[in-house]
């Protein structure tokens, strides 16, 4: 494809630290059921691939935050735009996010999941930019640290394509250098 610069995670890399995480969670969990809560839509390819490795029950809920609209900065602007469908009080919930940047997203959500009173709350990011953090989070499991650029591919999107990519990618600056001048 034109707009890849660069090929940062290959789609074999992404897999093997996928069933890593998986069998690093079954383990901390053991027969104890979890629910996943996905963090749409970012997190959908991610979900489904680590659901898959993780041997403990699981159950999955979905949820949406407008986070950073088609724009390639985050606005800051936390916003609930579709809720859990199922109550989490007494469960033990992890988020399956893509990216941590900012961690404004996930700041906010902490606190909301917080106060519905699950048994436990933790965090499973695919990818974490530690150096664009405003917030401090306390994140459980990381699949990738990756460096404060422009990513794209499995579940990151631009301009809301290029989710399904199985890789991650980062795109040519001619393809977004409008969106950030
Ligand atoms: P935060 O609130 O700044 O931590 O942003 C989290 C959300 O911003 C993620 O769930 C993504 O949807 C989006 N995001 C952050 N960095 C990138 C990126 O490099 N590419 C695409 N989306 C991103």
């Amino acid at each position: 494809m034109d707009i890849v610069e660069r090929v940062l995670i290959t789609e074999e890399e992404i897999q093997t630290r996928v069933r890593e995480l998986g069998q690093a969670i079954s383990q901390d969990y053991g027969d104890k059921p979890i629910a996943l809560i996905c963090i749409l839509k970012g997190g959908l390819m991610f979900l489904c691939d680590l659901a898959k490795h993780i041997t403990s029950p699981v159950t999955y809920d979905f949820m949406s935050v407008s986070s950073y609209g088609d724009a390639t900065q985050s606005s800051g602007v936390v916003r609930i735009t579709k809720d859990l469908e199922e109550s989490i009080e007494g469960k033990h919930v992890i988020i399956v996010e893509d990216i941590i940047d900012t961690g404004l997203t996930l700041s906010y959500l902490l606190n909301n999941l917080r106060s519905r009173n699950p048994a436990s709350l933790r965090i499973c990011t695919l990818l974490n930019k530690p150096s664009n953090r405003k917030v401090e989070i306390p994140v459980d499991y990381v699949g990738f640290e990756v460096p404060n650029a422009f990513l794209v591919g499995y579940g990151l999107d631009f301009r809301q394509l290029y989710r399904n990519i199985p890789y991650i990618f980062i795109p040519k600056p001619k393809y977004y250098q409008d969106e950030i001048d």
